[in-house]
């Protein structure tokens, strides 16, 4: 599966007409945590954006066209939504779905370029990870981590997914978690 045909799924064609939208927005920020910190203070839970994605994805979820990769039991789905075009600035639409109550990791991975990441909880209580490790555990909002970056993608609390962009599509899983991390300036 790589990309959804939003001919046949018309929610994932409003999904990628708001995501077009939101990316018109943010195209000219660097993923990172200046980019986190926008997007929870001005495009959180509330915002218009947030909103759409939120209601879009849970509604994509139940028709059966998001997150259908099983990667563990159940636990850890991926599925690509839209390969990088044109038409989304090529910023590919992923989306992960997590089921786990207590802290969970998925598989590790670099992204070279960065990730903007939406959090979407579909029990209250589920909070995904973002950077640094321990210490920015996100609710119903955003993380953002830098270009070249990498962690275990970590959940907790429940069931939740997490919508991403990535800059060209690009994403490694052939990193040492040992490699150090880039260096910020
Ligand atoms: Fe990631």
């Amino acid at each position: 599966m790589d990309g959804i045909d939003t001919t046949t799924h018309t929610t994932a064609g409003k999904l990628a007409t708001r995501s077009l939208e939101f990316l018109k927005e943010v195209k000219d920020f660097t993923p990172g945590k200046a980019l986190e910190e926008r997007l929870n203070r001005d495009y959180g839970p509330g915002n218009p954006y947030y909103e759409d994605f939120r209601r879009l994805l849970k509604q994509g979820f139940e028709e059966g066209w998001v997150a259908t990769g099983d990667l563990d039991n159940g636990k850890y789905r991926r599925g690509r939504i839209q390969l990088p075009l044109p038409e989304n600035l090529y910023m590919s639409l992923t989306c992960v779905y997590f089921d786990s109550e207590a802290e969970y990791a998925g598989q590790y991975h670099k992204h070279p370029y960065g990730e903007i990441n939406c959090v979407i909880p579909i029990n209250p209580t589920f909070q995904l990870e973002g950077l640094p490790v321990g210490e920015n555990w996100r609710g119903a909002g955003w993380t953002s981590l830098g270009p070249g970056t990498h962690h275990y993608p970590r959940s907790r609390g429940g069931k939740g997914l997490a919508f991403f962009f990535l800059p060209s599509g690009r994403i490694a899983y052939d990193v040492d978690p040992a490699d150090p991390q880039p260096i910020s300036v």
